[in-house]
């Protein structure tokens, strides 16, 4: 007793212990909802159209500069507030003398978080698939023509491609309607670690492929020639997307969070999981692209064509293909409840409704826009306006606008709204971590964000 309490004045060792396991609850919810197809599948093949090098560097400088520091406020705001995230900033903007209208960010969310889903459910539905031809052995000793020939006859099907998101759609409200993530949340406690090991088995091969070497340039040989500001937006869009930020939903998360846990060590924890995770699936899957002559700038289909090909060969390779498609679907699940999350609260909340009713409504409206991202790389995909196909542009509005527009609101309220003893009180003190974040997050973040936004809609010209 009487060490706990000389502790507890100069530090926070006194309930190390006793937290171990929220804090431990804690940062596994946020990594489920951060790892998911952003690392695996959207982070190679938008490297691989934005030429690398340049790209990953970008993209690595915004998840520093910018996401951990928006991450660290996403969190701050939730404890602070304790409610749901429309709630929050309305408490929040009328505690810290300013407006209850912040409360906008909370539906910007709402809507962020549907139409991301609309097309995650579709892609997820394609790992739903890729289980099933693994199980039954499509891959085996498969040459890259085979594989790409299963990728192009399955997406080439609507019905097929529609059956599969409807699959994974119907998981998603079963586990959301029923209110049990929290069981959920613990099978990330194994497939987190899963899913890295087998990426790391994966890496093993890819070393062995002939062309690790050049996969390995073309992540990290940086090539500023080849980019754009176009590719900048794409690569802060990307570091938004992949750590789950600038909707709210780690806010949401931020709300249970105990006092005591720190929210730099929280943060730095699950940025490492996330960007590591997503590193290791470029390093697997460009040595192969260059061994067997594909394309890096392939699009969606990159890490569906690339994958199995090194799967099929592995001794056992029919089980590792569908351990890998069943852990990745896995991940695409976690992620799933924590996009559908805040419009189900919403509903539940403020319209009455229970939660089954909410999540089958919620549910029921994503799967329909879904359609149009299903008939992308079909039936529609040569009806195309601004940035490509329906699927294209959903995915640059939501990662590319509306993320980091949520991102530069949380900054601002976060460094310019909220008084210095509300951010330090939740941060654990003024020491120089928090002025290193408090410069990020009143500086770096916002004039990041909205110089990179403006830039990409050429609305600030090139000074040359
Ligand atoms: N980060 C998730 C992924 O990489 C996708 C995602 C974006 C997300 N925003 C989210 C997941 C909000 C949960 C909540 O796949």
């Amino acid at each position: 007793m009487l060490s706990n309490t000389a502790v507890a004045d100069g530090g926070k060792r006194k309930s190390l212990h006793g937290h171990w396991s929220s804090k431990m609850a804690f940062i596994l919810a946020v990594t489920g909802s951060a790892v998911g197809l952003g690392n695996v599948w959207k982070f190679p093949y938008v490297a691989g159209e934005n030429g690398g090098g340049a790209f990953v560097l970008v993209y690595l400088a915004c998840v520093i500069l910018i996401g951990l520091p928006v991450m660290m406020s996403e969190i701050l705001l939730g404890r602070r507030g304790r409610r749901n995230p429309v709630a929050t900033m309305a408490l929040l903007g009328e505690e810290e003398g300013s407006s209850r209208q912040w409360r906008w960010l909370g539906v910007l969310g709402v809507v962020a978080g549907i139409l991301i889903l609309s097309y995650y459910s579709v892609i997820a539905g394609w790992t739903l698939y890729y289980i099933v031809q693994s199980a039954g052995g499509a891959f085996q000793n498969a040459t890259a023509a085979d594989v790409g020939a299963v990728f192009d006859n399955f997406v080439g099907s609507w019905q097929a491609v529609l059956l599969c998101h409807t699959l994974f759609m119907a998981l998603t409200v079963f586990v959301v309607a029923r209110g049990v993530e929290r069981g959920l949340e613990q099978a990330v406690r194994f497939m987190v670690p899963a899913l890295l090991t087998l990426m790391v088995v994966l890496l093993g091969y890819a070393i062995t492929s002939g062309s690790f070497a050049e996969g390995l340039a073309f992540m990290f040989t940086p090539d500023f020639s080849k980019l754009t500001w176009d590719s900048v937006l794409a690569a802060m869009g990307q570091a938004f997307f992949t750590l789950s930020i600038g909707m709210g939903a780690i806010m949401a998360y931020g709300a249970y969070l105990p006092e005591e846990t720190s929210i730099t060590g929280a943060s730095g924890a699950v940025v490492t999981a996330d960007t590591s995770i997503a590193i290791l699936a470029g390093l697997v899957i460009f040595p192969l692209v260059f061994a067997n002559g594909l394309n890096p700038g392939e699009g969606p289909g990159l890490v569906f064509q690339t994958l199995p090909l090194a799967l099929g060969q592995m001794p056992a390779g029919a089980f590792f293909s569908t351990l890998f498609f069943v852990l990745l679907s896995f991940a695409a699940w976690t992620s799933a409840l924590g996009l559908m999350e805040p419009a189900v609260a919403w509903l539940v909340e403020h319209h009455e409704r229970t939660r089954a009713q909410a999540a089958v409504i919620i549910g029921g409206l994503i799967w329909f826009l879904g359609i149009g991202s299903v008939l992308s790389f079909n039936a529609l995909s040569d009806f195309t306006f601004l940035n490509g196909t329906i699927f294209d542009n959903v995915d640059f509005l939501t990662s590319n606008v509306m993320l980091p527009l949520g991102g530069l609101i949380i900054a601002v309220f976060a460094g310019w709204i909220m008084c210095r003893n509300s951010s330090a009180d939740e941060l654990g003190g003024a020491g120089s971590l928090y002025k290193l974040w408090r410069v990020l997050t009143r500086y770096v973040a916002p004039v990041g964000i909205l110089f990179v936004l403006l830039k990409a809609v050429g609305l600030l010209p090139d000074l040359s």
